[in-house]
């Protein structure tokens, strides 16, 4: 039924081919292969922190605070991996069959019922990184348009930009939307956008929260420049906006369909604790009509080379996800992760990261040794904290907390800084902990 199920969807009703023998054996309608292990424990109180905690194999000999960097996987996302890890191995060939059809489009919606915009929009990937060079290397672009990035885009923006204009002769420059990060300001940062676009700009390329400061760009208000200016503009000469918006995504309480960019581009093994080796594209469908397919796609589309339906009638997202098999049992056990974060209720995430970001950097900027880089405005901050310290390099921080038991991070960046990344996972006497540790390097 499967396939009938699937065509349906894509709006091409009864007389569709049946599902082959084999699929016939398909491990029933929930897909679940081993009922004595349920999905989920049951739904977590929204604000429980301590018990988000408790879901966490992490270990409590270290305060985490990098868990940013790659997530460990939550119970119910631990659970969901086992189960189709299980399914797959006792029988591959059938499980495959028996939700390859239609699972992305499942995926797609819990994703979409998380962040926002239609599920037909949305491409699965496997990481932040693949998301960039899918969408950097498909978008068209004609001789002698440009595509503008900032120079505080991490390296996987910009190499993404670097490998296509190696391969395609494009354009691509860069402008600096801040100097000091402490002191970035709005009006600031929407002047030097303005100021750098050219009438050949195509493509604006950038980062919403940057894993090198912790600053969070005003994307709404750059946005409000790019419409403004592409209101003057034909059709063939409108500014696309691209965001990697890996930091931010899993913090703030956002629609990124009403963020005013045209791409959003974010892996979901990080602050979403979604399982490692996932991520999700969003675009406009205007924006994805600029696009090109990079790898060939291992769902509806596959439809169409069999010539059992046309183009047309697959959804853009699924045509831009990235085909060959996967290891489907992480993909697949990410709508549980979306499912976490909307039981904790978004709002409630935001405060609280926000919470413990508020008090990291108050105390850090009560030392006289500690440089902060980080606002200290939530409006241009999220989740990380930058500092230095005064006469250490910032890698010898890292490593003498983690003598003392603190597991932090320095920038990966030409200048690297100290970074502490306090999430839903640490609490106030973490926090506490870690700033005593850092004051005592006085
Ligand atoms: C801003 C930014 N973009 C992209 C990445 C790469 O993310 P992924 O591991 O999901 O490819 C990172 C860090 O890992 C990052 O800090």
């Amino acid at each position: 039924m499967l396939r009938r199920q699937f065509l349906n969807r894509l709006g091409l009703g009864m007389g569709a081919a049946f599902l082959p023998a084999s699929q016939a054996l398909a491990l029933g309608a929930s897909g679940n292969s081993n009922p004595q292990n349920p999905a989920n424990a049951g739904p977590i109180s929204q604000g429980d922190w301590k018990a988000l905690r408790d879901l966490f194999p992490l270990t409590r000999d270290y305060i985490q605070l990098a868990t940013f960097l790659l997530a460990s996987h939550p119970k119910p996302v631990a659970d969901a991996i086992n189960r189709h890890r299980q399914a797959f191995d006792e029988n591959p060939a059938d499980y495959w069959h028996s939700k390859y059809l239609t699972i992305d489009h499942d995926i797609a919606k819990s994703a979409a019922d998380y962040m926002g915009g239609e599920p037909q929009c949305i491409a699965l990937t496997d990481s932040t990184t693949m998301g960039l060079g899918l969408v950097y290397s498909g978008l068209k672009l004609n001789s002698g348009e440009e595509i503008l990035q900032t120079t505080h885009d991490h390296y996987s923006t910009d190499m993404s930009l670097a490998h296509r204009a190696k391969r395609t002769s494009a354009k691509v420059r860069q402008v600096a939307l801040y100097e000091n990060a402490w002191q970035v300001d709005v009006d600031d940062v929407c002047q030097r956008l303005k100021a750098a676009i050219k009438p050949e700009t195509r493509v604006f390329a950038c980062t919403w929260v940057h894993s090198s400061t912790g600053v969070k760009l005003p994307i709404r208000a750059m946005a409000d420049v790019i419409e403004e200016m592409n209101r003057t503009r034909n059709d063939n000469e409108q500014i696309l906006f691209c965001v990697d918006g890996v930091h931010g995504f899993g913090i703030e309480d956002q629609d990124v369909s009403k963020l005013g960019c045209d791409f959003f581009i974010a892996g979901t093994h990080k602050w979403i604790f979604g399982p490692r080796g996932t991520g999700v594209i969003w675009g406009k469908e205007t924006a994805w009509q600029r696009s090109e397919v990079v790898i060939p796609s291992f769902s509806a589309s596959y439809e169409v080379w069999l010539g059992t339906i046309e183009q047309k009638q697959v959804p853009i997202g699924e045509h831009m996800t990235p085909g060959g098999f996967h290891s489907f049992e992480h993909r697949w056990a990410l709508p549980e992760a979306f499912k976490l974060h909307r039981q904790l209720g978004k709002d409630n995430v935001q405060q609280r990261i926000h919470q413990l970001n508020t008090q990291t950097k108050q105390g850090l900027a009560k030392m006289s040794h500690i440089k902060l880089h980080t606002p200290m405005a939530t409006q241009l901050s999220s989740g990380l904290v930058c500092f230095e310290v005064d006469g250490m390099h910032p890698e010898e921080v890292v490593k003498t907390l983690h003598s003392k038991g603190i597991i932090m991070s320095n920038t990966p960046y030409r200048k690297t800084y100290a970074r502490f990344a306090p999430s839903l996972i640490n609490n106030e006497n973490e926090i506490e902990q870690a700033l005593a540790q850092i004051k005592a390097l006085a």
